[in-house]
């Protein structure tokens, strides 16, 4: 008994001191002033605010030196009511970040101007109104000031002219009036802001002239955003001294008379709008403006002119538009070579003569819009891959030029982040799947880029970096994140590209306050930095619905519950674990029965002869109503053709995603079979060179699969010449590249590997730039371990295609696959059908072959329409590939990667680059990004590297 019991108690006594001297960590004065904030803003708080000790209780967002708070950060905390001015007695105070808080209203209160020491002041997204107080003028060390989108009135105070240490100052999208104050004898003004970066005072209603005193070569903006104001008079030549800016948004003013001449002078700026104004005079020569990517200057009064010299001589250039701005003349056909161009539309002009696109123009080109014009003759060189709009044009009344120039088609902008190659799952409400397939509750809200420089908006490989930036930035700041999704692209009003950002939690189905207002706080003040073509931009969070709240998430708290625990005895912290045991049970249980309950294959039904549930990854269900409305109730106008076992439609869904959808004819019961092997077989492989399958549908007795909707038809159909598409040899050679390295990934890198069976230029797909992708995996067999290498099987596949080792032995391998594209390839060379009026390919090559002569003695065989007459480089390598791909034996065969490899050598003989296709879905590169601009996580290489979970592994 005796000195036993005394360690306990000399613990205990430790623990009180401990809790005690906690008990006295905050200031009182903060205390006092933290309460006054809390009673204002309600019930609103987190509930860790509670208790008299904001720094040692750990009260969400609050973050101490020493015992003085230096930190509230509290975005998207759901907080309502105003802002007490007692937060005046937070004189420590540096950082204050209140965004999207839309429950936040009233005036700011002047007391905001005694916090001397505050440098960060985020107040986005909220519904402040009333005036900016003019005593903010002497927050000195104010470097980063946010106010956009609030409701905010009157002018901008002039006194903000005296933080000489901004460097932030963003007013957007609120109500302010009046005009842009300058410093004068009596007042300061924006003049005096020589550090400042950013002014973005967009979609607000400011008044007046741009006084040329705000701008000077003292000046280091980067960013200045006054679009859509009711600015006027015209823009001072001043602007033209500010050399380090590189964003210039001036449209959607009243702004007049001429653009001054100097503005040439700015060679950093690769974005500038100058359009919806009454500029007069010359259009601007922008000569010399090295780095510009995006113009807009439509809708002006410029003077009649024929084409300026620039637009043929901007090599960064990606989108042009000058719509209504009196060109005339002829568009010269060197205007589509540029290098980088995405997007050209010089609508509403008086342009004339022939359009003549050209042959070298720029790989990125997407959209040509040249509506109301006077052109009167259109010379089509080639199928073009383009959209090109010629409404409203003479030519367009002529019949000989393609209709599809003469309409107005509605292009869908669609991006949403694809599901990382898992089983979807059904949630219960509240909860969505997240892109890595796990039911959880994510931080949303909307990411606005105001002057992207881009344009070639489907170009998915953009949103795809953006997503991993964001990891990124969340990864390197430790964030509980697990994957991120992005949705409903779109282009407002003033042409802000909108997208839906989802955040969805690491490890747990919610959030718990602090992860949320720590992703908020990346997001509000910029810590996060996209990839630099996005331009400047801003996040409006949602009010996040769910927290995790509690001892079990809170790490905080939990501390806390172990000193109590271990000082009660441990009786508590027993008690907490067996909490956590039960919870962290009954939590697996409830997902165990979200998985089971929603499991779209309820309905299967194995008597049917089609095998048991299909094992899935990646793929959605569909409802048959769905398809029915999307292709018009299966009408003949959307019928693409007849496949195997079916037909093909093309349908549009609601998001406006084109699919094709093919659907099973009744009761076709070996279907059934093939439905459920290519179900199972594609949703699980992801490559740019297999037709990705998006969904299915088992409904109403229906077999239906959807895929992504492929353009440009099959490789048969061009060959025979039906689709219109000009095949030379450059194009077969990347065609036969495209498929081998789809069959590489299927036999090398899939998993299970897969034999597709059934290779044949039926089953190639071509997209919009002519890359293959494999289809109709109907006879697909994956090769489970026990296989080793063979499996036997019931002979199926097309004549002429298939391997005859395999149609004998009955075993099938890799190299069966292997043999029908040596086929394809002697078929893409003489345009010829393997089996035609009883002549077979492969012999009749091999008899013609004379290795001695040019082209091997092939010319009579060999496909017109490749070009005979041009030199046909790496022709003679390319038949002996495929020669070796038909051997007899299926072990003198090479691998598909192998021949992927041949084919890339061929391609870098003849002078092509066999990776020209990735090099055009990657982002252009950008200017050097600089000064505060460093991207914290170093080159954008990394963009496509992807090695963390959300990243896709495959190109897209
Ligand atoms: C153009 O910029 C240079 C600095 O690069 C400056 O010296 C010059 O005065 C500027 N010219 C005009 C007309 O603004
Ligand atoms: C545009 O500016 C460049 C360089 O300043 C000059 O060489 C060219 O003559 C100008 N073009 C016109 C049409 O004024
Ligand atoms: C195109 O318009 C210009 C200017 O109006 C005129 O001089 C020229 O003759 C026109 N060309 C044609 C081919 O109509
Ligand atoms: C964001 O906030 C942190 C902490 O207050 C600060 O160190 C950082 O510089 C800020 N980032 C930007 C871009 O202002």
């Amino acid at each position: 008994m005796g000195p036993t019991p005394r360690i306990p108690v000399c613990l205990l006594l430790l623990f009180f001191v401990q809790i005690l001297a906690i008990a006295a960590e905050t200031d009182n004065q903060d205390f006092v002033a933290l309460r006054a904030l809390k009673d204002m803003w309600q019930n609103s708080t987190p509930p860790t605010w509670v208790g008299s000790d904001p720094c040692g209780n750990g009260w969400d967002g609050i973050m101490c030196t020493k015992s003085r708070v230096t930190a509230i950060t509290l975005p998207s905390m759901g907080l309502t009511g105003q802002l007490s001015g007692d937060i005046e007695g937070l004189s420590e105070l540096q950082s204050l970040d209140l965004s999207y808080n839309k429950g936040l209203t009233g005036s700011l209160p002047s007391q905001i101007g005694s916090l001397t020491n505050l440098s960060n002041l985020i107040l986005v997204g909220c519904s402040f109104s009333g005036l900016i107080p003019d005593m903010f003028g002497s927050l000195k060390q104010l470097t980063y000031l946010s106010l956009n989108s609030n409701r905010f009135i009157g002018k901008i105070p002039p006194s903000i002219g005296n933080l000489s240490n901004l460097y932030w100052l963003d007013l957007a999208e609120n109500q302010l009036t009046g005009t842009i104050p300058v410093s004068n004898k009596v007042a300061p003004g924006l003049d005096m802001l020589v550090h400042a970066r950013h002014f973005h005072f967009g979609k607000n209603q400011l008044s007046g002239t741009i006084p040329s005193q705000l701008f000077s070569s003292n000046m280091s903006l980067i960013h200045v955003l006054f679009e859509s104001n009711r600015l006027n008079g015209s823009i001072p030549s001043t602007l033209g001294l500010v050399q380090s800016l590189e964003v210039v948004r001036l449209d959607r003013n009243f702004l007049s008379g001429p653009v001054p001449s100097n503005l040439n002078n700015l060679t950093n700026v690769s974005q500038l709008f100058l359009s919806n104004n009454k500029l007069t005079g010359p259009v601007p020569n922008l000569t010399g403006m090295n780095l510009l990517h995006s113009v807009d200057m439509s809708n002006n009064s410029f003077d009649t002119s024929d084409v300026p010299q620039w637009f043929l001589t901007s090599q960064s250039l990606t989108t042009l538009i000058m719509e209504k701005t009196q060109l005339q003349g002829k568009v010269p056909e060197a205007l589509f070579s540029l290098p980088n161009l995405q997007t050209v539309v010089l609508r509403n002009n008086q342009l004339n003569g022939t359009l003549d696109i050209g042959t070298s123009r720029s790989n990125y080109l997407q959209l040509i819009d040249l509506q109301a014009n006077f052109i009167d003759d259109y010379r089509e060189t080639e199928s073009l891959n383009i959209e090109l709009i010629l409404v409203g044009n003479p030519v367009c009344e002529e019949t000989n030029v393609p209709e599809k120039y003469c309409k107005v088609s509605q292009t869908n902008l669609i991006y949403s982040t694809d599901q990382n190659n898992c089983m979807p799952v059904l949630c219960s409400s509240g909860q969505i799947s997240s892109p890595n397939c796990k039911c959880a509750c994510p931080y949303s809200g909307t990411l606005v880029f105001r002057a992207p420089s881009f344009s070639d908006l489907k170009n998915s490989s953009r949103y795809i970096s953006l997503e991993h930036s964001l990891m990124l930035s969340f990864q390197t700041d430790h964030l509980p994140v697990d994957s991120v999704s992005l949705s409903n692209l779109r282009m407002d009003s003033v042409n802000y590209l909108e997208l839906r950002l989802e955040v969805f939690p690491y490890g747990q189905n919610y959030f718990n306050r602090s992860g949320i207002l720590n992703i908020g706080f990346v997001m509000s003040n910029q810590t996060f930095k996209p990839p630099k073509y996005f331009g400047p931009f801003y996040f409006l969070g949602d009010k996040y619905g769910n927290f995790a709240e509690g001892s079990m998430t809170s790490n905080k708290s939990l501390n806390i519950g172990i000193i109590i625990g271990a000082a009660a005895g441990g009786s508590v912290l027993v008690l907490l674990l067996l909490l956590a045991v039960v919870y962290a049970f009954f939590q697996k249980r409830r997902a165990e029965r979200a998985t089971t309950e929603n499991n779209p294959f309820a309905s299967w039904d194995s008597n049917k002869g089609s095998g048991s549930i299909p094992q899935l990854k990646g793929a959605r269900c569909f409802s048959f109503e769905v398809l029915n409305k999307c292709t018009d109730k299966f009408s003949e106008a959307s019928e693409l053709g007849s496949g195997g076992y079916g037909k093909v439609y093309k349908g549009t869904l609601s998001t406006g995603e084109l699919v094709a959808i093919k659907r099973a004819q009744q009761g076709s019961t070996q279907g059934g079979l093939e439905f459920k092997t290519e179900i199972e077989l594609l949703s699980r492989v992801h490559h740019k060179n297999v037709v990705s399958l998006l969904g299915f549908c088992f409904d109403q007795g229906e077999q239906m699969l959807v895929y992504e909707y492929v353009p440009n038809g099959t490789l048969k159909d061009s060959l025979s010449g039906k689709s219109g598409i000009r095949m030379d040899w450059t194009r077969r050679l990347k065609v036969s590249l495209g498929t081998a390295r789809g069959l590489s990934y299927l036999h090398e890198l899939a998993n299970p590997p897969i034999i597709h069976r059934d290779i044949k230029s039926n089953n190639i797909l071509l997209d919009e730039r002519l890359n293959a992708k494999v289809a109709d995996f109907g006879l697909s067999k994956p090769m489970g371990d026990s296989e080793k290498g063979h499996v036997t099987t019931q002979v199926k596949g097309t004549m002429g295609y298939m391997d005859p080792e395999y149609y004998m032995t009955q075993q099938l391998t890799e190299k069966s696959d292997v043999y029908s594209f040596g086929v394809l390839m002697l078929e893409l060379v003489t345009g010829r059908r393997p089996l035609e009026r009883g002549k077979y390919i492969v012999r009749e090559v091999r008899t013609a072959m004379d290795k001695t002569k040019d082209l091997y003695n092939l010319h009579e065989i060999l496909d017109p329409a490749i070009g005979l007459g041009t030199t046909l480089k790496g022709l003679e390598r390319y038949v002996d590939l495929a020669m070796r791909c038909v051997e007899e034996a299926g072990a003198d065969r090479p691998t598909m990667g192998e021949v992927v490899k041949q084919i890339e050598n061929i391609m870098q003989l003849a002078g092509l680059n066999p990776n020209a296709e990735s090099a055009s879905t990657s982002a252009s590169y950008e200017g050097e990004s600089k000064g505060n601009f460093r991207h914290p996580y170093g080159s954008e290489a990394s963009d496509t590297s992807g090695h963390f979970s959300s990243s896709k592994t495959e190109p897209y």
